[in-house]
């Protein structure tokens, strides 16, 4: 796949059952629901649907606190289409939204995602004990552009 045939647009309901299915597929037990990515979107949060060949390949999201702080909610490219640049674009858009706010995110201590997210300036401040449930993994909290 080439990353310049993608296309980024809001990600609205009709998305969401692609959503679904990439996050079983990425997430397994630790899927998000139905319930909480609809609560996602309710909330009016900055989603971003990944396009490809009118397909759903990924998604991201950030919640704006206020005029200094965001976070990362998720971001996520199904399987087939991981290592093309997608994951890049969508953080890209991200922190396009974010502006100048310090923006964070959780990740799973064993994630390779950290290097991507090292790569535009996150650094990690801290870790929260057995965030990720079943699994009970911890994760790593990461920070950009600290005051
Ligand atoms: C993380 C994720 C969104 C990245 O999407 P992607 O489209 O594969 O990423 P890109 O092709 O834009 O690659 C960007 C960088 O990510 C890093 N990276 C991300 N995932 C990686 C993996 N599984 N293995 C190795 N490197 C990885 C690489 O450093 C890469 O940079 P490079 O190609 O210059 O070496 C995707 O791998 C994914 O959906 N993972 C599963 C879900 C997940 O864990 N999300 C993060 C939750 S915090």
């Amino acid at each position: 796949m080439r990353p310049e045939l993608v296309t980024l647009e809001p990600l609205v309901r009709a998305h969401v059952p692609a959503v679904l299915a990439i996050e079983k597929e990425l997430f397994g037990r630790e899927a998000w629901s139905r319930w909480m990515v609809q609560s996602e979107l309710d909330e009016g949060h900055h989603y971003r649907a990944a396009m490809s060949g009118g397909e759903l390949v990924g998604y991201a999201g950030l919640a704006v606190v206020d005029d200094t702080e965001a976070w990362v909610q998720n971001i996520a490219v199904r399987a087939e289409s991981q290592g093309h640049g997608i994951g890049r674009l969508l953080l890209e858009d991200l922190l396009a939204a974010a502006g100048d706010r310090t923006v964070g995110l959780e990740v799973a201590t064993d994630n390779p995602a950290q290097r991507l997210y090292a790569r535009y300036g996150f650094e990690i401040v801290g870790v929260r004990k057995r965030y990720y449930q079943p699994s009970g993994k911890d994760a790593l909290v990461m920070l950009r552009g600290r005051p």
